[in-house]
């Protein structure tokens, strides 16, 4: 039996790539998003059994990087992880460039942590796997000379970069059957549904949840809104008979007026805003056009629970890709989707940006063809 795994493992020895990358640090960081854990198991799996790598997973995103928190990572702990919401690392917002405070045990700044955690613990590279944040600081470190790889996960779709993220269409699946759910409500009641999605400043979201759902409205940071617009809509499709409106509001949409305030009057505004989005919107329809408007904000649930099959896939393909990367010592580069092609672009190409609904998107083209109301 000795024997026999013995042979087994010498045929795996034969059969790996050589690289002089031997040691990796990962972590996820930011908001979670479906598809972690799949990217997780993608990149420490091929990393082990293709090049012989060891991977030791930092806790709470940055801050285990910074306070030295660490796991092992072993075959057995990415055993099983692949259909798990969440991350098996667990996350944080915890940014080290960010207002830098020393440690007073230590007396270092969170980037001097990061940078003796690294030589001490013999890391040859780490593999940060976030949104626009979290990339950001990837690449900083990048400069700060860490061999950095970066994957693209988040539910708002919004790097640079990228065609597509990881954990958007299991998102696009939650809020498009939250949607579904909510028009029979809406058809039975005779009313106004306003259903707030996620998406930060971006309205990737908020564009193909409205699309699969069938939203009469679609209210997206790109296009600012004139709720006359919306109103003219609603009641038009009361006057044909359809009395309800589904109305998909992404959480950065903004009016006209809105639209017009420079960057500290408008953060003030919002900071005065009592209720989200998706309940002004509600009233304002209510007062615009005297429909019963209800409002729905799918909040967290977009983010929660086990990721789709396409989500599943992608994260994994990702996930080897960036163990290809790390062996070929390529660092410094986002592992992205560019037409249905894998690549690494330069970190700092993507660092600090938000990749917007362009205004000749084919998909908001369609959303307008079919009738779709932008509220401009
Ligand atoms: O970036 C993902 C996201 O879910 C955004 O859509 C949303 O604006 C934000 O995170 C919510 O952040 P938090 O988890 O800090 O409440």
């Amino acid at each position: 039996m000795f024997a026999l795994a013995y042979a087994q493992i010498a045929d795996i020895i034969k059969t790996m790539k050589k690289t002089s990358v031997k040691t990796v640090g990962i972590l996820t960081s930011g908001g979670d998003a479906p598809g972690l854990n799949a990217a997780i198991r993608g990149v420490c799996r091929s990393g082990m059994i293709n090049y012989g790598m060891k991977f030791i997973g930092f806790r709470y995103g940055y801050q285990g990087l910074i306070r030295g928190e660490y796991i092992p990572i072993e075959t057995d702990n990415v055993a099983g992880i692949l259909t798990r919401g969440g991350t098996i690392l667990s996350t944080s917002r915890v940014k080290p460039f960010k207002n830098p405070v020393e440690d007073p045990k230590t007396g270092l700044l969170p980037v001097e942590a990061i940078k003796k955690n690294y030589k001490d613990l013999n890391l040859d590279a780490l593999v940060v796997l976030g949104g626009n944040g979290t990339n950001t600081t990837g690449s900083l470190l990048a400069e700060e000379g860490l061999n950095v790889i970066g994957l693209p996960k988040t539910i708002d779709n919004d790097i640079v970069g990228s065609d597509i993220t990881f954990g958007f269409h299991t998102a696009v699946d939650v809020a498009t059957e939250a949607i579904d759910r909510i028009h029979t409500t809406a058809h039975s009641h005779s009313r106004v549904m306003v259903v707030e999605v996620m998406g930060h400043k971006a309205g990737w979201l908020g564009l193909y949840s409205a699309m699969a759902g069938g939203g009469d409205v679609c209210l997206i940071p790109e296009i600012p809104y004139n709720i006359k617009s919306v109103a003219k809509q609603v009641l038009a499709r009361r006057d044909a008979g359809k009395e309800f409106s589904i109305i998909v509001v992404a959480e950065g949409a903004l009016s006209v007026e809105e639209s017009k305030l420079d960057k500290k009057a408008f953060k003030k505004a919002r900071l005065n805003m009592s209720q989200s989005i998706g309940y002004r919107v509600a009233k304002e329809l209510e007062e615009a056009t005297g429909l019963e408007s209800r409002v729905t904000v799918l909040g967290y649930l977009q983010r929660g629970g086990t990721p789709s099959p396409y989500d599943r896939v992608l994260a994994t393909q990702f996930g080897v890709a960036a163990a290809d990367f790390l062996a070929k010592e390529d660092f410094g580069k986002l592992v992205a989707m560019h037409n249905n092609k894998i690549v690494g672009i330069p970190l700092s190409e993507c660092a600090g940006k938000v990749k917007y609904i362009p205004k000749n998107d084919p998909i908001l083209a369609s959303g307008r063809s079919v009738g779709i109301c932008f509220g401009d």
